[in-house]
């Protein structure tokens, strides 16, 4: 079923159903291109998706040899081998268990001089021809990556200041100790998102109903940085019915 409205919106009946959804969309994508470009996302969202990921790899001998993913975001100065590092949750959750070329996975690398990491990030991405399909969970405060709301939005790759409400709900990557985590990161910025040939926005969940709301009704603006969605022409919001709670004319 389509809809006018950018971007569009699919509500299911729990996040299970959603995830499968999505995992089988990328599945037929991956199979269609098989250098697919895919960008991936950390947080608690994605875990169901990336574990449908791992079934489907398995029972359709899905090949993801010749394709190329690039993660959203990664805290600053943490190494690539920390275990409290995106690198390491995407390792756990997915890449060490489908047939991704090592060489083929991108990341920031949080203790890379941020500067020329943002630079380099970028020109990586431009130099695979660009994001077929981004996977984007949202934070309760409206970001996307780590694109946090504020009076304005970087546009590309750079070094961001975590706001106290992001901070608080990562602290189980670190034993659940809020001052473990980073102050800063190194996020994708709003175009380099945006660009992204398709979006697959996923939430679910009661807290997330509001700011969901607010990206499907209200105006652009850098204090929601997920209501930009509404300027990219593929984009999909992918919701439990709890996270479409207050949507007009969602019940
Ligand atoms: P969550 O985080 O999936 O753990 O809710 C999403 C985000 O902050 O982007």
């Amino acid at each position: 079923m389509h809809s006018l409205r950018n971007p569009r919106v699919t509500v299911f009946p729990d996040a299970q159903t959603g995830a499968r959804v999505v995992a089988a969309r990328l599945a037929s994508a991956l199979q269609a291109n098989p250098q697919l470009v895919v960008g991936f996302a950390t947080g608690r969202t994605p875990i169901p998706l990336y574990d449908e990921l791992v079934r489907l790899s398995a029972s359709r001998g899905l090949d993801w040899s010749r394709a190329t993913t690039f993660n959203l975001d990664e805290f600053a100065g943490l190494s690539p081998e920390d275990p409290s590092s995106y690198r390491q949750f995407m390792l756990a959750h997915l890449f060490q268990h489908i047939n991704l070329d090592p060489r083929r996975i991108n990341f920031l690398v949080g203790d890379a001089d941020p500067d020329q990491e943002c630079v380099r990030y970028e020109r990586a991405i431009a130099a695979a021809g660009g994001i077929d399909i981004q996977i984007l969970g949202i934070g309760t405060n409206g970001h996307i990556g780590f694109n946090e709301p504020g009076p304005g939005l970087e546009a590309r790759t750079h070094r961001v200041r975590l706001r106290p409400e992001t901070r608080r709900s990562n602290a189980a990557l670190f034993g659940g100790e809020i001052d473990r985590v980073p102050l800063e990161a190194l996020s994708m910025g709003m175009a380099t998102i945006l660009q992204a040939r398709t979006a697959l926005l996923i939430a679910n969940g009661e807290r997330k109903a509001g700011c969901i709301a607010q990206l499907v009704h209200g105006p652009l603006t850098t204090e929601l940085p997920a209501s930009f969605l509404q300027l990219h022409h593929n984009a999909d919001l992918i919701l439990d019915a709890a996270a479409a709670s207050q949507l007009i004319g969602h019940s």
